[in-house]
């Protein structure tokens, strides 16, 4: 705690930039907690006196100096959407894990947010106003069309993704992607994989961008050429041109990757500075001298689609710990007062950053959404983490190898599971080494908040970065997997080899000539 204070200061304390920028943020996606992790680092750019457009879903609540909000219409929030009920029965063929519907789900929400945001009239002002911007920040996400409109402004872009990079942004930046370390985002694996878990990785990651590149692709040329007319470059070309992407990953929790110097981990940026509690929390936490559980499965889960047997359970858990208070965040409470056990108390909304690092919390139950689990790794917590979908998996996996938690399937959400999994996590040991992880976590040469923006005034200050820039990006998929070296080399071997067998039929035929003759000069005399 006492470090927060010194770091605030540094970070305030860093030069001005010489001059300051038109800086515009193009988020079309309307995930609340994929933005929560990009608004940071625009609220920060504008505190250094640089001049945020932000076109997005999430306005400020307050408004800000040097930060204006266009607010995009026409697409739900994603906030408490999803059905618990859909994660009950899991197919998994052969006892393996199964993801790609997950891809058709992104397609089609990245097409439609793509549409909404295209023909916004939002867009068609921005393409006509003056206003030139030295810098467009965007998200690599499910669909890239707002990359097309970055390429009609003619200004460098920086990509942002709020989690893993998804797999067909991986050749575009020109980094690598090693299947056998590398687990791609919606699987539960880690870097250390047995052969079916590398073969069913190997399946997962190419079978997606394959999808991506029949049909993602296509219908996001369609949609621009549809608002833009023909002529524009095919979108893969415009989005390989990104001068830099700004990952929500960091080693000490998703372990080491070898990225290109444009890809750029800054995993924990959004854990800004402490706020106070706000009363309500203050007396449960006075209440509880044992400590609190803090329970919440994100702003896109409807809490009250808990099937009742799932539900019943927790409670039953909630109920056998009873030295501590639980805290869960479940919006429109329909759990029916009579089952609620006495040490539980819901809320709509948390402060969950804040209430994290309080001391008195010493468990966090979770899905395993990037923000929760940087936040509670930040703040030393120890997980029981539920993964229902898309990276959660990933996280989750994670999460479990390096000792910040364990996993319990929602297939195995009962009573006997949860108690059992909160009386690991509660152990001091297991406590212990949690602290011990959470400082490889938070040390680091420089504050990830503070990298991002560096490497963002450097995009503005060098015209795009030209230097960082791969040429991977532009090879093919022959060259780049240097298959056209194994031909030849190939190839070459195989010359060898018919010379070598040349060579032997040669010297076999002439001794045997000379062997014949022998036998017939032996038979003459
Ligand atoms: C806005 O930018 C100016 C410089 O242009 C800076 O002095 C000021 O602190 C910024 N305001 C806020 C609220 O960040
Ligand atoms: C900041 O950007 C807005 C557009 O979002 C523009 O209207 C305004 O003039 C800009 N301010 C400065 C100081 O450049
Ligand atoms: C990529 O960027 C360069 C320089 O910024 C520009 O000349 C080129 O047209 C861009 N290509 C695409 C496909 O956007």
């Amino acid at each position: 705690m006492l470090l927060l204070p010194v770091f605030l200061l540094t970070f305030f304390l860093r030069p001005e930039p010489n001059e300051t920028a038109q800086i515009l943020g193009l988020f079309q996606h309307p995930g609340k907690s994929h933005f929560d992790f990009f608004r940071p680092m625009l609220l920060a750019l504008a505190e250094r006196g640089h001049n945020i457009s932000m076109y997005s879903y999430f306005p400020l609540e307050k408004p800000k100096a040097n930060y204006t909000d266009y607010v995009f219409k026409g697409m739900p929030l994603l906030t408490d959407i999803v059905d618990l009920k859909n994660f009950e029965a899991e197919w998994k063929p052969l006892g393996l894990p199964f993801k790609i519907p997950t891809y058709f789900m992104l397609n089609d929400w990245g097409q439609r947010s793509c549409k909404v945001a295209l023909n916004s009239p939002l867009i068609a002002q921005l393409l006509e106003s003056p206003i030139r911007y030295d810098v467009i920040i965007l998200e690599n996400f499910s669909n890239d069309c707002m990359a097309a409109v970055a390429h009609l402004l003619g200004a460098p872009v920086i990509a942002l993704s709020s989690c893993a990079i998804m797999p067909w942004h991986y050749k575009r930046m020109g980094s690598p992607f090693i299947n056998p370390i590398m687990p791609m985002n919606f699987l539960p694996y880690t870097d250390e994989m047995t052969l079916i878990d590398r073969l069913n990785n190997f399946f997962h990651f190419h079978t997606v961008n394959t999808l991506y590149n029949w049909i993602t692709q296509p219908a996001t040329d369609a949609l621009i050429s549809e608002r833009f007319g023909p002529g524009l470059p095919p979108i893969n070309e415009i989005v390989k041109n990104a001068s830099l992407m700004l990952i929500n990953q960091y080693y000490a929790l998703t372990g080491p990757r070898p990225y290109a110097p444009n890809v750029v981990e800054v995993g924990g940026l959004q854990v800004g500075p402490l706020k106070p509690l706000p009363n309500q929390l203050i007396d449960v936490l006075d209440r509880s001298p044992n400590g609190i559980i803090y329970i919440s499965w994100g702003s896109m889960v409807n809490t009250n689609t808990l099937p009742l047997a799932k539900r019943r359970a927790l409670f039953q858990s909630i109920s056998q710990l009873k030295k501590y208070n639980f805290v869960m965040r479940w919006k429109g409470d329909k759990s029916g007062e009579n089952d609620k056990p006495p040490n539980l108390y819901t809320f709509d909304w948390l402060p969950q950053r804040d209430l994290l690092c309080h001391p008195k919390v010493k468990a966090f139950i979770s899905h395993g959404g990037l923000l929760g689990t940087t936040e509670a790794v930040h703040c030393g917590v120890p997980m029981l983490v539920t993964p229902f979908y898309g990276d959660q998996f990933l996280n989750s996996g994670a999460i479990q190898q390096k000792g910040f938690g364990v996993i319990v399937h929602f297939s195995d959400f009962d009573t006997d599971h949860i108690t059992r999994g909160l009386r690991i996590i509660l152990d001091t040991k297991f406590a212990d080494r949690v602290r011990r992880s959470t400082e490889a976590f938070r040390q680091r040469p420089i504050a990830p908040l503070e990298l991002a923006i560096w490497w963002i005034e450097y995009v503005i200050e060098s015209r795009g970065a030209p230097h960082v820039q791969s040429e991977a990006r532009h090879i093919n998929w022959i060259v780049y997997n240097s298959i056209d070296v194994y031909l030849f080399c190939l190839g070459l071997v195989w010359l060898l080899v018919v010379a070598l067998w040349k060579l032997i039929g040669r010297i076999r035929s002439a001794f045997v000539r000379e062997g014949v003759s022998r036998d017939t000069k032996a038979k003459k005399q």
